[in-house]
């Protein structure tokens, strides 16, 4: 239905000539769904659409999470993240600054992760800021056998306040309640297309369950390493108009900084999957 332009060799594609808007069908849906299956990240150029149109599109893809840093959400509608080093005054209107944000799964620390995030771009400086995406499903694919047996059946822990402590702020005691420590499978099956992925991230991923520290360490290092290897990573120049739909739970990312005296807001919806696919196996 929609012509795709690659965005690098094995991974994400440009959608040509969809604009997500009020009036998208029903096919055209199911068609970005199947792209999104198969390329794993979607990039969207010159969107112009508002939160509400955001919104209902997303919610086309699955439930949407309330983040639960709620003083960056959007006053209008709460499904929205608002990323950004803007301030009302005193107060920052969004999540995060212009420093580097290390690699992470969104929301890998949550017990019903994230399947998905639509990201778009508002206001952007005028260089810096680029989000890197790492294809999870073919660094584990691409793994030694021997090292893939030895993950089988491993969980890990992830935690939120591991990546808070190096890239953000502190939440506070009832947001630390909503985001305990908590331990997910080190490889994850994807709900949709029963592909597996590495499901780690060195922004939240902390020790395998049951090894010895020093083991525990050392395999999460080789395993960091491995992922971002340049043929799994894409790294995103962004336009104004962007919008980039990318697979959670088989890709990772991360963000270069940026130059503090310019602004950037980014707005994000959140997608879960069904219910019933919500913790991995
Ligand atoms: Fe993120």
């Amino acid at each position: 239905m929609f012509d795709v332009r690659p965005l690098s060799g094995s991974f994400g594609a440009e959608v040509i000539g969809f604009t997500i808007g009020e009036n998208n069908t029903a096919e055209q849906v199911e068609a970005v769904k199947a792209l999104w299956a198969k390329h794993k990240i979607l990039l969207f150029r010159e969107q112009s659409m508002d939160e509400k149109v955001l919104v209902d599109f997303s919610r086309q893809f699955g439930e949407l999470e309330i983040h639960v840093r709620t003083e960056y959400l959007s006053p209008h509608h709460p499904e929205v993240l608002y990323i950004s080093n803007i301030k009302d005054g005193d107060r920052k209107i969004g999540i995060l600054a212009d420093t580097e944000v290390g690699w992470h799964y969104d929301q890998i620390y949550l017990p019903r992760p994230a399947v998905g995030s639509l990201l778009c771009a508002d206001i952007l400086p005028p260089t810096g800021g680029n989000t890197e995406f790492a294809d999870m499903a073919a660094a584990y694919q691409s793994l030694p056998e021997g090292t893939r047996e030895r993950l089988k059946g491993c969980r890990a822990i992830q935690s939120y306040e591991a990546f808070n402590r190096a890239y953000s702020v502190p939440t506070n005691d009832a947001q630390k309640k909503r985001s305990p420590d908590i331990e997910h499978p080190l490889v994850r099956r994807h709900p949709i297309t029963g592909k597996d992925a590495l499901y780690l991230c060195p922004g939240m991923t902390t020790e395998i369950v049951g090894w010895n520290a020093t083991e525990s360490s050392e395999m999460l290092e080789e395993l960091f390493e491995w992922c971002v290897k340049p043929e799994f990573v894409y790294s995103h120049q962004w336009q104004a108009g962007d919008a980039i739909l990318w697979d959670n739970a088989c890709t990772m990312h991360r963000r270069d900084p940026f130059d503090q005296n310019y602004q950037r807001l980014m707005k994000r919806t959140t997608i879960l999957p069904a219910a019933h696919l919500a913790v991995p196996v």
